[in-house]
């Protein structure tokens, strides 16, 4: 093949998966200006999707669950994978690893920064003070714990609350995805500036990621507040109520119960 048709091929291939893309409803790409020394694996600019159900079936993309199970049996041995995890250096302070809790069919995920000291003592996610903030926002939404999956980043607390360093995201986010591939959720909420820049790889601001989809491993993904946050800052909780109802307003377009309504 001469040059020329090298390129034409190149130019074809390129405009074909550009085409694919925006089928996939992806209204955005990062411009290509990475340089040597800035960061090239951290995308400017996650995927943005124009419409959250084009991408609501899971793709090819999520990787498979451990052993292709899914639900329940999936978890188990996802689990079991982990086992007294010594991955990392978070394992000499903590005292339960804090897998996650809930449905584990649910159709919607919320991913959280890191357990805190209640977390740490329990082995449930999100039982502190912001905890019960986040269970009354589930409410608010018709639904109850039970009904949705409820996980973080790490699995296991930074000392200090600290705020989870590259080695230890490296360590544990492959068990998240493997989760996320065995539960299937119609959509997940990243819960805090932490999870959504690092389920986005992105550096954008938390103020500018939030009440907009994008997408995890083709499943939509709505970035809002930490309930931390809203805590200290209760005047948010009318921006979070505003990206929740977008997440309810999806639940109801693809016919999933609320059951508490
Ligand atoms: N904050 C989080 O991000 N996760 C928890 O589980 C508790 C507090």
């Amino acid at each position: 093949m001469s040059a020329r048709e090298e390129l034409l091929a190149l130019t074809r291939q390129l405009k074909e998966h550009v085409a694919w893309l925006e089928r996939g409803g992806v209204v955005g790409l990062p411009k290509g200006q990475q340089t040597a020394g800035t960061q090239p694996n951290r995308a400017a600019q996650p995927n943005r999707l124009a419409q959250p159900n084009r991408l609501a079936q899971p793709t090819a993309a999520v990787p498979e669950s451990a052993g292709g199970l899914t639900g329940a049996a999936g978890l188990e041995q996802i689990r079991e994978a982990l086992g007294d995890c010594q991955r990392c250096k978070l394992r000499d302070k903590r005292t339960n690893i804090v897998y996650g809790v809930g449905n584990p069919d649910a159709p919607l995920v919320f991913v959280g920064e890191a357990p805190g000291a209640d977390e740490d003592r329990t082995g449930e996610p999100f039982v502190g003070a912001a905890g019960q903030l986040l269970t009354k926002m589930i409410e608010a939404m018709g639904l109850g714990r039970e009904d949705v999956y409820i996980c973080n980043i790490l699995k296991c607390r930074p000392p200090g609350n600290r705020n989870p360093e590259p080695d230890e995201i490296a360590e544990c986010e492959p068990f998240l995805k493997r989760q996320l591939a065995a539960i299937r959720p119609r959509m997940i909420v990243a819960l805090g500036k932490f999870a959504a820049q690092c389920l986005l790889r992105s550096d954008a601001p938390i103020s500018r990621l939030r009440g907009s989809w994008y997408e995890y491993e083709g499943v939509p993904l709505m970035p809002t507040y930490h309930p931390a946050f809203l805590l200290r800052t209760p005047s948010a909780k009318r921006e979070v109520w505003a990206d929740l109802q977008q997440v309810m307003a999806e639940l109801d377009r693809l016919g999933i119960a609320r059951p508490k309504k």
